[in-house]
């Protein structure tokens, strides 16, 4: 079978629903789901068969919601909509990270739901469900954490925003085995004709990810807080050396190329959805947002006596410069629905 939800890795959000919490510091994420409704829509009306018994849906990455939920009520509806008076029963799956809080998820469960529900707990880098048995697997805004950040030493930063072509190649190389493992763990646990939606962060193709982007200012910020703790006698400066983000943000031909590469799917759609956010963010709310997203991963490496102070930093830093306005979110959204190809 392989390795089941394979990965060392224990990153995850930062649980529960406090003023920290990833259920309270994601609207980035939902205005994207939202931005995609119509599109998930449109194709689940032409891809979805009407004679199931049960569609079972996966969610991967899930987090703490409710973004969570959002999306497979969407995913739902577009199902009923298609499937008429043949309304088939849902089961959906919820997959995270081990560490993950999956206590506080299912407490946020709609409970007038018309799914039944279930975790998945594991990496979604390996495999998580039995063959042929996921209908639509669903990603939004996950498949750029890494399994594992690349071992290369990166002075001076924490990222590969702003380094040498040998710290991106190594990311990039990564990216490549990670998004492999991960399509080649769907080819198995998806029906024949089963369908894949992906909604990604990337940048566009030959843009090198530097501090005039909000995403490489906002590592490049966090960076300069460690580096400055380590000043402080606080943290040791080579550990800040060997600290390195596990994120990737592909371009929209790299991704398609680990697709082709893969061989399993189709690829049924690509889409461009922009950036969203085209306001500008408070600098509490850039630093609640780096917070629950890389709280966990600074906790990991440099203890939880310091998470609090860093983050101080960082706020006092976006307060003293003037922080980066909407003009800077060089992102790109891909939508990506893809197609399971008939089994040989
Ligand atoms: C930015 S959140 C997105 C959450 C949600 N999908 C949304 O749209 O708001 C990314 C999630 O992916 C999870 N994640 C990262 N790597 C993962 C992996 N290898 N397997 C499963 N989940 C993973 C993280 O723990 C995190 O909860």
């Amino acid at each position: 079978m392989g390795e089941v939800g394979a990965s060392s890795s224990k990153h995850h959000m930062i649980g529960g629903d406090g003023p920290n919490s990833y259920a309270r510091n994601s609207a980035y994420q939902k205005e994207l789901l939202v931005s995609a409704e119509d599109l998930v829509r449109e194709l689940i009306s032409k891809h979805v068969d009407t004679d199931l018994e049960t569609f079972r849906i996966a969610d991967l990455g899930c987090s703490v919601g409710p973004n969570a939920f959002l999306a497979v009520d969407n995913i739902i509806a577009a199902v009923e909509e298609r499937c008429g008076a043949h309304v088939p029963e849902f089961q959906v799956f919820f997959n995270d990270l081990i560490g993950n809080d999956f206590n506080t998820l299912f407490k946020l469960l709609p409970p007038s739901r018309n799914y039944l529900a279930a975790a998945a707990p594991g990496s979604f880098h390996g495999r998580l469900f039995p063959r042929g048995s996921i209908h639509l697997a669903h990603c939004s805004t996950a498949l750029h954490w890494l399994s594992a950040a690349p071992e290369k030493p990166n002075k001076g930063r924490i990222h590969y925003s702003g380094a040498g072509k040998d710290v991106r190649d190594a990311y990039r190389a990564q990216y490549e085995r990670d998004m492999d493992a991960f399509l080649s763990a769907r080819g198995l646990e998806l029906v024949p004709g089963g369908l894949v939606l992906l909604l990604l962060i990337g940048f566009p193709d030959g843009y090198l990810l530097a501090s005039d982007s909000s995403i490489g200012h906002a590592f490049h910020t966090l960076g300069s807080c460690l580096y400055e703790m380590a000043k402080m006698g606080k943290i040791g400066e080579e550990e800040v050396d060997s600290f390195n983000l596990p994120f990737y943000y592909p371009s929209r031909t790299e991704v398609e190329a680990v697709i082709v590469a893969n061989g399993v799917f189709d690829v049924e759609r690509v889409a461009e959805m922009g950036a969203p956010m085209r306001r500008d963010p408070d600098a509490a709310s850039v630093v609640s947002h780096m917070r629950a997203v890389v709280g966990v991963l600074v906790e990991e490496r440099f203890g939880s006596g310091i998470v609090e102070q860093v983050f101080e930093l960082h706020l006092n830093k976006l307060l003293e410069r003037p922080i980066l306005d909407h003009t800077h979110h060089k992102e790109t959204i891909y939508f990506l629905f893809l197609k399971r190809k008939a089994f040989s």
